[in-house]
Protein backbone atom coordinates (compact mmCIF):
# COMPACT_ATOMS: atom_id res chain seq x y z
CA UNK A 1 0.00 0.00 0.00
CA UNK A 2 1.88 3.07 -1.09
CA UNK A 3 -0.90 6.12 0.05
CA UNK A 4 -2.37 4.88 3.38
CA UNK A 5 -5.68 6.18 4.23
CA UNK A 6 -6.46 8.66 7.09
CA UNK A 7 -9.34 10.99 7.92
CA UNK A 8 -7.95 14.41 9.12
CA UNK A 9 -9.55 17.06 11.91
CA UNK A 10 -10.47 19.66 9.74
CA UNK A 11 -12.32 21.97 12.50
CA UNK A 12 -11.09 25.38 12.47
CA UNK A 13 -8.35 24.31 9.90
CA UNK A 14 -8.02 26.60 6.66
CA UNK A 15 -7.40 24.94 3.15
CA UNK A 16 -6.26 26.57 0.15
CA UNK A 17 -7.49 25.81 -3.57
CA UNK A 18 -5.47 27.68 -6.28
CA UNK A 19 -7.40 28.13 -9.54
CA UNK A 20 -10.26 30.00 -11.24
CA UNK A 21 -12.42 27.46 -13.13
CA UNK A 22 -14.19 23.88 -12.99
CA UNK A 23 -11.20 21.73 -11.26
CA UNK A 24 -11.23 24.27 -8.95
CA UNK A 25 -15.04 24.64 -8.63
CA UNK A 26 -15.38 20.40 -8.24
CA UNK A 27 -12.34 20.68 -5.43
CA UNK A 28 -14.45 23.61 -3.79
CA UNK A 29 -17.92 21.29 -3.84
CA UNK A 30 -16.49 18.43 -2.15
CA UNK A 31 -14.12 20.15 0.50
CA UNK A 32 -17.49 22.26 1.37
CA UNK A 33 -18.78 18.74 2.64
CA UNK A 34 -16.19 19.50 5.42
CA UNK A 35 -16.24 22.57 8.33
CA UNK A 36 -12.75 23.69 7.16
CA UNK A 37 -12.35 27.78 6.18
CA UNK A 38 -12.32 27.72 2.37
CA UNK A 39 -9.46 30.11 0.68
CA UNK A 40 -9.26 30.55 -2.67
CA UNK A 41 -6.46 32.28 -4.51
CA UNK A 42 -7.98 33.03 -7.93
CA UNK A 43 -7.56 36.08 -10.31
CA UNK A 44 -10.93 35.58 -12.27
CA UNK A 45 -13.22 32.95 -10.51
CA UNK A 46 -15.88 31.25 -12.76
CA UNK A 47 -19.31 31.98 -11.89
CA UNK A 48 -19.92 28.79 -9.43
CA UNK A 49 -17.21 30.41 -7.64
CA UNK A 50 -18.06 34.08 -7.56
CA UNK A 51 -21.37 32.64 -5.76
CA UNK A 52 -20.03 30.91 -3.45
CA UNK A 53 -17.55 34.33 -2.63
CA UNK A 54 -20.47 35.81 -2.94
CA UNK A 55 -22.97 33.88 -0.32
CA UNK A 56 -19.55 34.38 1.95
CA UNK A 57 -18.95 30.40 1.78
CA UNK A 58 -15.64 30.54 1.03
CA UNK A 59 -12.98 33.51 1.07
CA UNK A 60 -10.89 35.30 -1.81
CA UNK A 61 -8.02 36.43 -2.39
CA UNK A 62 -6.91 37.99 -5.60
CA UNK A 63 -3.00 38.47 -5.19
CA UNK A 64 -0.34 36.71 -7.28
CA UNK A 65 0.37 33.26 -5.52
CA UNK A 66 2.56 33.84 -2.98
CA UNK A 67 4.06 32.26 0.65
CA UNK A 68 1.13 33.93 3.04
CA UNK A 69 -1.80 32.36 0.89
CA UNK A 70 -0.74 28.51 2.28
CA UNK A 71 1.74 29.11 5.29
CA UNK A 72 -1.35 28.68 7.45
CA UNK A 73 -2.86 25.81 5.56
CA UNK A 74 -4.02 22.22 6.72
CA UNK A 75 -4.12 21.20 2.87
CA UNK A 76 -3.97 22.58 -0.56
CA UNK A 77 -5.03 22.10 -3.90
CA UNK A 78 -3.81 23.73 -6.76
CA UNK A 79 -5.95 23.50 -9.64
CA UNK A 80 -4.55 26.53 -12.34
CA UNK A 81 -2.32 26.34 -14.91
CA UNK A 82 1.02 24.01 -15.20
CA UNK A 83 3.37 26.63 -14.04
CA UNK A 84 1.59 28.00 -10.81
CA UNK A 85 0.59 24.82 -10.11
CA UNK A 86 4.29 24.11 -9.72
CA UNK A 87 5.67 26.71 -7.69
CA UNK A 88 2.40 26.13 -5.47
CA UNK A 89 3.72 22.34 -5.14
CA UNK A 90 6.90 23.31 -4.44
CA UNK A 91 6.21 25.83 -1.93
CA UNK A 92 3.96 23.62 0.21
CA UNK A 93 6.80 20.63 0.02
CA UNK A 94 9.11 23.38 1.21
CA UNK A 95 6.62 24.55 3.98
CA UNK A 96 5.68 20.54 4.66
CA UNK A 97 2.17 21.06 4.07
CA UNK A 98 0.32 18.05 2.07
CA UNK A 99 -0.33 19.34 -1.72
CA UNK A 100 -3.11 17.82 -4.13
CA UNK A 101 -1.91 19.38 -7.87
CA UNK A 102 -5.28 18.23 -10.04
CA UNK A 103 -4.62 15.59 -12.45
CA UNK A 104 -1.06 15.14 -11.75
CA UNK A 105 -0.56 12.30 -9.12
CA UNK A 106 3.34 12.72 -9.14
CA UNK A 107 2.95 15.56 -8.32
CA UNK A 108 1.06 15.22 -5.29
CA UNK A 109 1.75 14.20 -1.67
CA UNK A 110 -1.65 13.13 -1.18
CA UNK A 111 -4.79 12.02 -3.30
CA UNK A 112 -8.47 13.00 -2.43
CA UNK A 113 -10.22 9.24 -2.78
CA UNK A 114 -13.70 8.77 -4.18
CA UNK A 115 -16.49 9.55 -1.29
CA UNK A 116 -19.60 8.18 0.18
CA UNK A 117 -20.80 10.77 2.58
CA UNK A 118 -23.53 9.71 5.16
CA UNK A 119 -21.71 11.88 7.89
CA UNK A 120 -20.67 10.93 10.34
CA UNK A 121 -20.18 7.61 8.53
CA UNK A 122 -17.54 8.81 5.71
CA UNK A 123 -16.77 5.90 2.84
CA UNK A 124 -13.37 6.77 1.32
CA UNK A 125 -12.98 4.73 -1.94
CA UNK A 126 -9.24 5.02 -3.38
CA UNK A 127 -7.19 3.25 -6.23
CA UNK A 128 -3.49 5.23 -5.71
CA UNK A 129 -4.57 6.54 -8.90
CA UNK A 130 -4.53 3.30 -11.24
CA UNK A 131 -8.19 2.69 -11.66
CA UNK A 132 -10.53 6.06 -10.91
CA UNK A 133 -12.98 4.64 -12.92
CA UNK A 134 -13.46 1.22 -10.95
CA UNK A 135 -13.59 3.91 -7.56
CA UNK A 136 -16.72 5.49 -9.41
CA UNK A 137 -18.16 2.35 -9.45
CA UNK A 138 -17.81 1.08 -6.08
CA UNK A 139 -18.90 4.53 -4.69
CA UNK A 140 -22.14 4.20 -6.93
CA UNK A 141 -22.97 0.79 -5.58
CA UNK A 142 -22.67 1.23 -2.28
CA UNK A 143 -24.40 5.03 -2.60
CA UNK A 144 -27.32 2.95 -3.60
CA UNK A 145 -26.94 0.01 -0.63
CA UNK A 146 -26.22 2.83 1.91
CA UNK A 147 -29.74 4.51 3.30
CA UNK A 148 -29.21 8.38 2.87
CA UNK A 149 -30.60 8.34 6.17
CA UNK A 150 -27.95 5.96 7.51
CA UNK A 151 -25.78 8.76 9.42
CA UNK A 152 -28.85 10.34 11.44
CA UNK A 153 -28.96 6.30 12.05
CA UNK A 154 -25.52 6.12 13.33
CA UNK A 155 -25.97 10.06 15.46
CA UNK A 156 -29.16 8.30 17.19
CA UNK A 157 -26.65 5.31 17.82
CA UNK A 158 -24.40 7.33 19.88
CA UNK A 159 -27.15 8.95 21.67
CA UNK A 160 -27.90 5.27 23.06
CA UNK A 161 -24.63 3.95 23.59
CA UNK A 162 -24.24 4.71 27.36
CA UNK A 163 -27.89 3.12 27.97
CA UNK A 164 -27.23 0.11 25.90
CA UNK A 165 -24.32 -0.82 27.66
CA UNK A 166 -25.33 0.09 31.21
CA UNK A 167 -28.74 -1.87 30.40
CA UNK A 168 -27.91 -4.87 28.05
CA UNK A 169 -25.33 -7.27 28.66
CA UNK A 170 -23.80 -9.82 26.00
CA UNK A 171 -25.44 -11.96 23.97
CA UNK A 172 -28.18 -9.49 24.51
CA UNK A 173 -26.21 -5.90 23.33
CA UNK A 174 -24.92 -7.39 20.08
CA UNK A 175 -28.27 -8.17 19.18
CA UNK A 176 -29.67 -4.79 20.16
CA UNK A 177 -27.24 -3.62 17.32
CA UNK A 178 -27.97 -6.02 15.06
CA UNK A 179 -31.32 -4.69 15.37
CA UNK A 180 -30.64 -1.63 15.11
CA UNK A 181 -28.27 -1.32 12.24
CA UNK A 182 -30.19 -3.81 9.98
CA UNK A 183 -33.37 -5.44 11.83
CA UNK A 184 -36.63 -4.39 13.24
CA UNK A 185 -35.47 -1.37 15.30
CA UNK A 186 -33.27 0.08 11.21
CA UNK A 187 -36.65 -0.34 9.44
CA UNK A 188 -39.01 1.74 12.43
CA UNK A 189 -36.33 4.71 12.06
CA UNK A 190 -36.22 4.73 7.93
CA UNK A 191 -40.27 4.20 7.63
CA UNK A 192 -40.12 7.66 10.29
CA UNK A 193 -42.03 5.52 13.28
CA UNK A 194 -40.76 7.71 15.78
CA UNK A 195 -43.29 7.17 18.38
CA UNK A 196 -42.39 3.36 17.62
CA UNK A 197 -38.78 2.89 17.42
CA UNK A 198 -39.03 5.00 20.97
CA UNK A 199 -41.63 2.55 22.53
CA UNK A 200 -39.90 -1.12 20.58
CA UNK A 201 -36.08 0.43 22.31
CA UNK A 202 -37.40 1.10 25.47
CA UNK A 203 -39.24 -1.95 25.40
CA UNK A 204 -36.17 -3.73 24.70
CA UNK A 205 -33.64 -1.42 26.96
CA UNK A 206 -36.00 -0.68 30.24
CA UNK A 207 -36.86 -4.31 31.48
CA UNK A 208 -39.64 -2.87 33.78
CA UNK A 209 -41.77 -1.84 31.18
CA UNK A 210 -44.46 -4.44 30.37
CA UNK A 211 -43.95 -5.92 26.86
CA UNK A 212 -46.38 -4.88 24.53
CA UNK A 213 -47.56 -7.51 21.19
CA UNK A 214 -45.73 -5.68 18.80
CA UNK A 215 -48.46 -4.77 15.32
CA UNK A 216 -46.68 -5.59 11.96
CA UNK A 217 -46.73 -2.90 9.09
CA UNK A 218 -47.57 -3.42 6.06
CA UNK A 219 -45.73 -1.27 2.61
CA UNK A 220 -46.67 -1.23 -1.13
CA UNK A 221 -43.76 -0.98 -2.99
CA UNK A 222 -43.63 -0.25 -6.61
CA UNK A 223 -40.72 -2.20 -8.05
CA UNK A 224 -41.26 -0.56 -11.71
CA UNK A 225 -41.75 -2.53 -15.05
CA UNK A 226 -39.22 -4.47 -15.26
CA UNK A 227 -34.97 -5.09 -13.93
CA UNK A 228 -34.26 -4.08 -10.73
CA UNK A 229 -31.74 -1.21 -11.71
CA UNK A 230 -35.00 0.92 -12.05
CA UNK A 231 -36.15 0.18 -8.49
CA UNK A 232 -35.52 3.06 -6.17
CA UNK A 233 -33.55 3.27 -3.20
CA UNK A 234 -36.93 3.46 -1.13
CA UNK A 235 -37.85 0.24 -2.38
CA UNK A 236 -34.36 -1.23 -2.44
CA UNK A 237 -33.85 -0.56 1.61
CA UNK A 238 -38.20 -2.16 2.45
CA UNK A 239 -36.99 -5.18 0.32
CA UNK A 240 -34.01 -5.63 2.13
CA UNK A 241 -36.11 -5.18 5.32
CA UNK A 242 -39.34 -6.85 5.02
CA UNK A 243 -39.74 -10.18 6.63
CA UNK A 244 -42.87 -11.31 3.90
CA UNK A 245 -42.80 -10.39 0.36
CA UNK A 246 -46.28 -11.05 -1.21
CA UNK A 247 -45.61 -9.93 -5.07
CA UNK A 248 -47.13 -10.02 -8.87
CA UNK A 249 -47.06 -12.11 -11.59
CA UNK A 250 -45.09 -9.48 -13.63
CA UNK A 251 -42.39 -8.68 -10.89
CA UNK A 252 -38.91 -9.72 -12.83
CA UNK A 253 -36.56 -12.08 -11.44
CA UNK A 254 -33.74 -9.71 -10.66
CA UNK A 255 -36.34 -7.16 -8.21
CA UNK A 256 -36.94 -10.81 -6.15
CA UNK A 257 -32.86 -11.25 -6.07
CA UNK A 258 -32.84 -7.82 -4.14
CA UNK A 259 -35.20 -9.14 -1.28
CA UNK A 260 -33.56 -10.62 1.97
CA UNK A 261 -32.59 -14.24 1.94
CA UNK A 262 -34.58 -15.30 4.62
CA UNK A 263 -37.87 -13.26 3.88
CA UNK A 264 -40.91 -15.58 3.51
CA UNK A 265 -42.16 -15.18 -0.20
CA UNK A 266 -45.54 -15.45 -0.99
CA UNK A 267 -46.54 -15.59 -5.04
CA UNK A 268 -49.92 -14.01 -5.82
CA UNK A 269 -49.58 -13.34 -9.27
CA UNK A 270 -53.15 -12.62 -11.47
CA UNK A 271 -52.85 -13.55 -14.61
CA UNK A 272 -55.29 -11.75 -17.15
CA UNK A 273 -58.57 -13.60 -17.49
CA UNK A 274 -57.91 -15.45 -14.78
CA UNK A 275 -57.47 -14.03 -11.37
CA UNK A 276 -55.75 -17.22 -9.66
CA UNK A 277 -55.58 -15.15 -5.94
CA UNK A 278 -58.85 -13.34 -5.38
CA UNK A 279 -58.64 -9.66 -4.34
CA UNK A 280 -60.07 -10.39 -0.62
CA UNK A 281 -58.05 -13.22 -0.40
CA UNK A 282 -54.22 -10.84 -1.03
CA UNK A 283 -56.20 -8.66 1.31
CA UNK A 284 -56.10 -11.16 3.93
CA UNK A 285 -52.92 -12.60 3.24
CA UNK A 286 -51.53 -9.26 4.16
CA UNK A 287 -53.51 -8.93 7.10
CA UNK A 288 -52.81 -12.30 8.60
CA UNK A 289 -48.89 -11.83 7.82
CA UNK A 290 -48.68 -8.42 9.44
CA UNK A 291 -50.73 -8.86 12.72
CA UNK A 292 -47.97 -11.36 13.24
CA UNK A 293 -45.53 -8.39 13.71
CA UNK A 294 -44.06 -8.63 10.87
CA UNK A 295 -43.22 -6.17 8.08
CA UNK A 296 -44.95 -7.12 5.29
CA UNK A 297 -43.72 -5.50 1.28
CA UNK A 298 -46.76 -5.63 -1.32
CA UNK A 299 -44.54 -6.02 -4.35
CA UNK A 300 -46.35 -4.55 -7.69
CA UNK A 301 -45.24 -4.02 -10.74
CA UNK A 302 -44.82 -0.44 -11.94
CA UNK A 303 -46.21 2.36 -9.35
CA UNK A 304 -48.81 0.92 -7.07
CA UNK A 305 -51.26 3.50 -7.42
CA UNK A 306 -51.41 3.35 -10.91
CA UNK A 307 -53.88 0.08 -12.04
CA UNK A 308 -52.48 -1.48 -8.76
CA UNK A 309 -55.55 -1.47 -6.97
CA UNK A 310 -53.84 -0.13 -4.14
CA UNK A 311 -56.49 1.19 -3.23
CA UNK A 312 -58.69 -1.73 -1.84
CA UNK A 313 -55.54 -2.44 0.32
CA UNK A 314 -54.80 0.65 1.25
CA UNK A 315 -58.67 0.78 3.19
CA UNK A 316 -58.35 -2.81 4.17
CA UNK A 317 -55.30 -2.24 6.56
CA UNK A 318 -56.35 1.32 8.30
CA UNK A 319 -59.97 -0.67 8.40
CA UNK A 320 -58.33 -3.12 10.72
CA UNK A 321 -55.67 -0.74 12.06
CA UNK A 322 -52.56 -1.91 10.52
CA UNK A 323 -50.58 1.02 9.75
CA UNK A 324 -49.66 1.18 5.38
CA UNK A 325 -47.61 3.66 3.40
CA UNK A 326 -46.38 3.67 -0.23
CA UNK A 327 -43.08 3.69 -1.92
CA UNK A 328 -43.58 4.90 -5.50
CA UNK A 329 -42.59 3.07 -8.33
CA UNK A 330 -41.44 3.96 -12.21
CA UNK A 331 -44.82 3.54 -14.29
CA UNK A 332 -44.91 1.50 -16.99
CA UNK A 333 -46.06 4.50 -19.41
CA UNK A 334 -42.70 6.42 -18.56
CA UNK A 335 -40.59 3.13 -18.41
CA UNK A 336 -41.31 2.01 -22.05
CA UNK A 337 -41.69 5.55 -23.63
CA UNK A 338 -38.23 6.02 -22.51
CA UNK A 339 -37.25 3.01 -23.52
CA UNK A 340 -37.97 3.39 -27.05
CA UNK A 341 -36.72 7.21 -26.69
CA UNK A 342 -39.83 8.93 -27.05
CA UNK A 343 -40.91 11.73 -25.13
CA UNK A 344 -44.86 11.75 -23.63
CA UNK A 345 -45.19 15.23 -23.06
CA UNK A 346 -43.91 17.60 -25.82
CA UNK A 347 -43.88 21.31 -25.32
CA UNK A 348 -46.54 23.01 -27.35
CA UNK A 349 -48.29 19.67 -29.06
CA UNK A 350 -48.82 17.74 -26.29
CA UNK A 351 -49.59 18.73 -22.82
CA UNK A 352 -51.64 16.57 -21.19
CA UNK A 353 -51.16 12.89 -19.99
CA UNK A 354 -54.17 10.52 -20.02
CA UNK A 355 -53.59 6.89 -18.18
CA UNK A 356 -56.39 5.05 -19.03
CA UNK A 357 -57.22 0.88 -18.68
CA UNK A 358 -58.41 -0.91 -21.12
CA UNK A 359 -59.19 -4.04 -18.64
CA UNK A 360 -61.75 -1.81 -16.88
CA UNK A 361 -63.71 -1.24 -20.18
CA UNK A 362 -65.43 -4.81 -19.68
CA UNK A 363 -68.96 -4.22 -18.61
CA UNK A 364 -68.34 -0.37 -17.07
CA UNK A 365 -69.35 2.71 -17.60
CA UNK A 366 -67.88 3.60 -21.04
CA UNK A 367 -65.66 6.34 -21.18
CA UNK A 368 -66.44 9.52 -22.40
CA UNK A 369 -63.58 9.30 -25.19
CA UNK A 370 -64.95 12.71 -26.53
CA UNK A 371 -63.61 14.32 -23.66
CA UNK A 372 -60.66 11.88 -23.54
CA UNK A 373 -59.16 12.31 -26.94
CA UNK A 374 -58.57 16.04 -27.42
CA UNK A 375 -55.87 17.68 -29.55
CA UNK A 376 -52.33 17.47 -27.23
CA UNK A 377 -52.91 15.03 -25.19
CA UNK A 378 -51.00 11.20 -25.23
CA UNK A 379 -53.44 8.66 -24.54
CA UNK A 380 -51.22 5.87 -22.72
CA UNK A 381 -52.93 2.60 -22.05
CA UNK A 382 -52.46 -0.03 -20.27
CA UNK A 383 -54.22 -3.61 -20.36
CA UNK A 384 -55.21 -2.66 -23.79
CA UNK A 385 -54.43 -5.03 -25.91
CA UNK A 386 -57.99 -6.99 -25.59
CA UNK A 387 -59.86 -4.59 -26.13
CA UNK A 388 -57.62 -2.15 -28.37
CA UNK A 389 -60.28 -3.02 -31.39
CA UNK A 390 -63.13 -1.29 -29.41
CA UNK A 391 -60.83 1.37 -28.46
CA UNK A 392 -60.30 2.25 -31.86
CA UNK A 393 -63.90 1.83 -32.95
CA UNK A 394 -64.53 4.55 -30.02
CA UNK A 395 -61.83 6.95 -31.28
CA UNK A 396 -62.51 6.65 -34.94
CA UNK A 397 -66.34 7.30 -33.83
CA UNK A 398 -65.96 10.65 -32.34
CA UNK A 399 -64.05 11.85 -35.17
CA UNK A 400 -60.22 11.15 -33.59
CA UNK A 401 -58.68 11.68 -37.41
CA UNK A 402 -57.38 7.55 -39.14
CA UNK A 403 -53.70 8.73 -39.59
CA UNK A 404 -53.39 9.66 -35.45
CA UNK A 405 -50.09 8.05 -34.52
CA UNK A 406 -50.13 4.91 -31.80
CA UNK A 407 -46.93 3.49 -30.60
CA UNK A 408 -47.00 -0.03 -28.84
CA UNK A 409 -44.17 -1.32 -26.59
CA UNK A 410 -44.35 -4.79 -25.46
CA UNK A 411 -42.52 -6.14 -22.81
CA UNK A 412 -41.18 -2.66 -22.34
CA UNK A 413 -37.31 -2.95 -20.00
CA UNK A 414 -36.87 -6.58 -20.59
CA UNK A 415 -34.30 -8.40 -23.52
CA UNK A 416 -37.78 -9.11 -25.55
CA UNK A 417 -38.73 -5.97 -25.71
CA UNK A 418 -40.54 -4.53 -29.48
CA UNK A 419 -41.92 -1.61 -30.48
CA UNK A 420 -43.52 -0.62 -33.53
CA UNK A 421 -45.72 2.22 -34.39
CA UNK A 422 -48.52 2.58 -36.98
CA UNK A 423 -51.95 4.43 -36.76
CA UNK A 424 -55.34 4.46 -35.34
CA UNK A 425 -56.82 3.04 -38.57
CA UNK A 426 -54.58 -0.07 -38.07
CA UNK A 427 -54.45 -0.59 -34.96
CA UNK A 428 -55.59 -3.69 -34.25
CA UNK A 429 -54.90 -5.00 -37.77
CA UNK A 430 -51.13 -4.22 -36.76
CA UNK A 431 -51.90 -5.61 -32.50
CA UNK A 432 -52.78 -9.09 -34.86
CA UNK A 433 -50.05 -8.76 -37.00
CA UNK A 434 -47.39 -8.63 -35.28
CA UNK A 435 -49.32 -10.71 -32.28
CA UNK A 436 -48.70 -8.67 -29.57
CA UNK A 437 -49.31 -9.92 -25.87
CA UNK A 438 -49.29 -8.48 -22.65
CA UNK A 439 -47.81 -6.74 -20.81
CA UNK A 440 -47.64 -3.65 -23.51
CA UNK A 441 -48.42 0.07 -23.57
CA UNK A 442 -50.09 1.80 -26.42
CA UNK A 443 -49.96 5.25 -26.97
CA UNK A 444 -52.29 7.39 -28.93
CA UNK A 445 -50.44 10.22 -29.95
CA UNK A 446 -52.97 13.37 -30.82
CA UNK A 447 -50.63 16.40 -31.59
CA UNK A 448 -51.77 19.70 -31.26
CA UNK A 449 -52.11 21.48 -34.80
CA UNK A 450 -49.73 24.39 -33.62
CA UNK A 451 -50.10 26.31 -37.13
CA UNK A 452 -53.12 27.71 -35.17
CA UNK A 453 -50.96 29.21 -32.48
CA UNK A 454 -48.62 30.68 -35.03
CA UNK A 455 -51.77 32.24 -37.24
CA UNK A 456 -53.31 33.44 -33.76
CA UNK A 457 -50.05 34.91 -32.99
CA UNK A 458 -49.64 36.44 -36.42
CA UNK A 459 -52.75 38.55 -36.60
CA UNK A 460 -51.90 39.34 -32.20
CA UNK A 461 -48.89 40.84 -33.79
CA UNK A 462 -50.45 42.45 -36.58
CA UNK A 463 -53.07 43.87 -34.14
CA UNK A 464 -50.13 45.29 -32.14
CA UNK A 465 -48.53 46.46 -34.92
CA UNK A 466 -51.45 48.48 -36.05
CA UNK A 467 -52.00 49.40 -32.45
CA UNK A 468 -48.24 50.96 -32.77
CA UNK A 469 -48.35 52.62 -35.80
C1 LIG B 1 -52.04 -4.31 -13.67
S1 LIG B 1 -51.29 -3.10 -14.66
C2 LIG B 1 -50.10 -2.54 -13.56
C3 LIG B 1 -49.50 -1.23 -13.95
C4 LIG B 1 -48.39 -0.84 -13.03
N1 LIG B 1 -48.88 -0.58 -11.70
C5 LIG B 1 -47.59 0.36 -13.53
O1 LIG B 1 -47.60 1.42 -12.90
O2 LIG B 1 -46.90 0.22 -14.54
C6 LIG B 1 -50.41 -4.04 -15.82
C7 LIG B 1 -50.24 -3.33 -17.14
O3 LIG B 1 -49.17 -2.43 -17.08
C8 LIG B 1 -48.51 -2.38 -18.34
N2 LIG B 1 -47.14 -2.87 -18.16
C9 LIG B 1 -46.55 -3.26 -17.04
N3 LIG B 1 -45.27 -3.62 -17.25
C10 LIG B 1 -45.05 -3.44 -18.55
C11 LIG B 1 -43.93 -3.63 -19.41
N4 LIG B 1 -42.77 -4.08 -18.91
N5 LIG B 1 -44.06 -3.33 -20.72
C12 LIG B 1 -45.21 -2.87 -21.21
N6 LIG B 1 -46.31 -2.67 -20.46
C13 LIG B 1 -46.23 -2.94 -19.16
C14 LIG B 1 -49.28 -3.30 -19.26
O4 LIG B 1 -50.26 -2.53 -19.93
C15 LIG B 1 -49.90 -4.26 -18.28
O5 LIG B 1 -51.05 -4.90 -18.82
Amino acid sequence: MRYFPVFIDLKNKTIAVIGSGEQAAQKIRLLLKTTAHIRLISKEPNDELKALIDKGAISWETDKFNEDHISDCQLVYAASKPEINERVMLLANQLGIPVNVVDEPDMCSFITPAIVDRDPIVIAIGTEGAAPVMARKIKSKLETELPTRLGALAFMAGTLRNRVAKNLSEPRRRAFWESFFSGKLADLFYRGEKKKLKAEIDRILDETITEKKTTGHVTLVGAGPGPADLLTFRALRNLQAADVIVYDRLIDPSVLECCRRDAKRLYVGKEPNNHSVRQEEINDLLLEEARKGLHVVRLKSGDPLVFGRAGEELDFMRKHGITIDVVPGVTAATACAAEVGDTLTYRDKVRAITFLTGHSMRGATPYDWANIALPGTVIALYMAVKMAPKIQENLLAVGVNEATPVRIVEKGCSPEMRSFETTLANLSHDLQRHKVINPAMIYIILERDTSIDEESSDSEQAQTNKVES
